[in-house]
């Protein structure tokens, strides 16, 4: 990114307060108690954050330092505490909520499975003697790649229990890249599954389990195998074991080991614009205090809700949203293995009927979707106990905005259009729901006690309404990334030098509006330089899709001669795609061109329209802009297509078909 402004054309002027049904009984019931909370942490950040910390986590050994700043930017927090994270998610719940439940998981087949927190507690103190019993000792690292089952949860519950560090590997990943993963953390131990349920499918894990070990993998002792799905399946003699075996033979009391605050928790793989993917790794204390506080600020989360993340664990939405911050706070979740339309795209809305789900957050890709199939299906589910909606993942076009805040919410539900990253470990900028007036498309406000601004390429804040730059963290805070596993100089490189250590960088790019409201626009890498003029994806993606026969569009930059960059986008229709595809041919690319045209200015006119049937996505969701650059630059495909459902997709997007 130059440092000439980032034109943002695109207005929404929506604004809508908080229901006030919700405001009277939420946490934070107005601005005033939000500004407060603001205003509280401005003022003695670190005492803001030692009363957070005294207030929501149990302390084994209470800490003394707040924040040690001594060598930037490797922060430490709460340093000479002691605490158990699983304690704290189990132990502590048990006078008063032992029968409570913690978490009813309904499979991809429909069968349900409700765990209390009594009966969680001792699923995971028997696994985590499992593991004792299979050598592992605190610090040691443990590669769970399984399905979302419940066990995914006792997994990573019992590494925290006694000081393991897991390292989830999402169980639609391969074989590939669960062995790079395996080998940068040198795992000793890891835990899969037979297999797990997609689509009516099944997934074969064990089988990419012992291809990645093939030939590699040396750190890897054991594997634990948990049967799921039934089928037969290839076991090693002195190498692989049975989970409920093993599991039936363990001691259901295990105490707790105590670790030090800065103890790592966690390592998440995930991948940047360059190199191999990042082993980003989390601190026991300070991320669990974030998951609470945001359980507790952004989901309002009470003792009678049934919360229900759609995440994957294999992500850190299911991390924080699903394995920890529910559980810290004693709350009940809803789990679900498969896919959002198995057996029809009316599943997510079913399961928010059965089990009567009051808080649900999903991903913009996701709700794009199912808007897809129409406002009848939601309308034939009972979603009356819906109190409040979330989203994450990227920027929320404000057409599925109001989509979901129409016909999924019934304009009762606020929506929390959540903004954070692996790295930040839980939420950073986001509505307060009872509080803070939301706009379509906007996460809103930084949370109390997070320092967030846009600036320029000095490093400058920007204040002017309606100019872009980098979306950067001012101050540090709790559940922040400690490092990159193995590489505290990377750490350094890919977040902290471009302002000599001053500030977190993100990686996104962002405007802020006059009342102060962050907008995402992408990642700074997506943004677009049309004629000197900057341009986000998202804001054209969002116009695209605000068009009534639009339902998905990705928008790329190519060189251009002329301006720089032109601009091709890939648009996904509501019904059959035109047989003559390509710019100009059809009509409705014409129609589209105008549209934009109208929607943002001319600058922002595509200047290429390809209809396709299918995007490049990652397995999280995302649209891989990357490898929409390299077809759109004409270069030769080097990423993983994986992900695309057919060859013919590949070939439409090339513009071949
Ligand atoms: C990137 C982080 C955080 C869990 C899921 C993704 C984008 C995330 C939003 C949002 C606009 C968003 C950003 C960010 N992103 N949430 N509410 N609005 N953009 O985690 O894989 O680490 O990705 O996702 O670009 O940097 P991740």
């Amino acid at each position: 990114m130059n440092d000439k402004n980032i034109e943002s054309t695109l207005c929404e002027e929506r604004l809508f307060s908080p229901p006030a049904e919700f405001s009277a009984k939420a946490r934070i019931p107005d601005r005033a108690a939000f500004d407060s909370l603001v205003q509280a942490a401005d003022e003695n950040f670190e005492g803001f954050w030692s009363d957070q910390a005294k207030a929501e986590l149990t302390w084994h050994k209470p800490f003394e330092t707040v924040l040690d700043d001594t060598n930037p930017p490797y922060y430490r927090w709460f340093t000479e505490g002691e605490l158990n994270v699983s304690f704290n998610c189990l132990d502590r719940h048990l006078k008063g909520k032992a029968d409570k439940a913690a978490i009813i998981f309904e499979g991809e087949r429909g069968e349900v499975t409700t765990l209390t927190y009594r009966q969680l507690h001792q699923r995971v103190c028997r696994f985590a003697n499992v593991l004792k019993e299979q050598g592992i000792v605190p610090g040691d690292r443990v590669v769970i790649y399984l399905p979302m089952v419940p066990e995914a949860v006792i997994a990573m519950q019992a590494c925290a229990r006694i000081g393991a560090i897991h390292s989830v590997v999402f169980g639609g990943f391969s074989a590939e890249s669960l062995k790079g993963r395996i080998e940068d953390a040198e795992a000793k131990l890891l835990i899969t599954a037979d297999g797990g349920y997609r689509g009516g499918r099944i997934i074969q894990l064990k089988a990419a389990a012992d291809r990645a070990l093939q030939g590699g993998c040396v750190s890897i002792q054991r594997v634990i195998v948990l049967q799921h799905t039934g089928h037969e399946i290839a076991m090693t003699g002195g190498r692989d074991l049975w989970w409920h075996q093993i599991e039936a033979k363990a001691d259901s009391h295990c105490e707790p080991v105590w670790v030090n605050a800065e103890h790592p928790l966690f390592l998440l793989y995930t991948s940047g614009s360059t190199g191999k993917p990042k082993g980003i790794q989390h601190a026991s204390a300070g991320y669990l205090l974030g998951t609470a506080t945001t359980m507790k600020w952004v989901f309002d989360i009470r003792d009678e809700d049934i919360f229900w993340c759609t995440a994957d664990v294999g992500w850190v939405t299911g991390h924080s949203y699903t394995t920890y911050g529910p559980l810290a706070v004693g709350a009940t979740m809803v789990m679900y293995e498969g896919v959002p339309t198995f057996p029809d795209p009316g599943r997510f809305w079913k399961l928010c009927q059965d089990h009567k789900v009051t808080i649900f957050y999903t991903a913009p890709t996701a709700i794009r979707a199912l808007m897809k199939w129409g406002d009848d299906l939601p309308a034939s589910y009972d979603l009356s106990q819906l109190r409040l909606l979330g989203t994450v993942g990227e920027p929320i076009n404000p057409e599925a905005w109001m989509w979901y805040y129409r016909i999924i919410g019934n304009e009762r539900c606020p929506i929390v259009d959540t903004w954070w990253q692996t790295e930040t470990g839980v939420h950073m900028i986001s509505p307060i729901p009872g509080a803070i007036p939301t706009k379509p498309g906007s996460c809103t406000l930084p949370l109390p006690g997070i320092s967030a601004a846009v600036v320029d390429e000095k490093g400058e804040s920007i204040t002017t309404a309606d100019r872009g730059g980098y979306l950067v963290i001012t101050r540090p805070w709790p559940a922040m990334l400690r490092t990159i596993w193995g590489d505290d100089q990377r750490y350094y490189e890919t977040y902290w030098r471009k302002f000599d250590g001053k500030y977190y960088v993100a990686g996104d790019s962002a405007r802020r509006d006059e009342d102060g409201y962050f907008w995402i626009m992408g990642r700074a890498d997506d943004v677009l330089n049309v004629s000197g003029h900057r341009l986000g994806t998202m804001e054209i993606e969002s116009a695209l899709v605000a068009y009534p026969k639009v339902a998905e569009a990705a928008v790329v930059g190519r060189p251009d001669a002329i301006k720089g960059e032109s601009i091709l986008a890939y648009v996904i229709l509501k019904g059959d795609r035109p047989a003559k595809n390509g710019d100009g041919g059809a009509p409705l690319a014409e129609e589209l061109r105008a549209w934009v045209a109208e929607q943002i200015g001319p600058i922002a006119k595509p200047d290429e329209i390809r209809f396709v049937d299918g995007l490049p996505k990652t397995r999280s969701g995302k649209i891989m802009r990357r490898l929409l650059r390299t077809i759109a630059q004409g270069e030769t495909i080097t990423q993983d297509t994986s992900t695309l459902e057919s060859e013919a997709i590949l070939a439409q997007l090339q513009g071949k078909a």
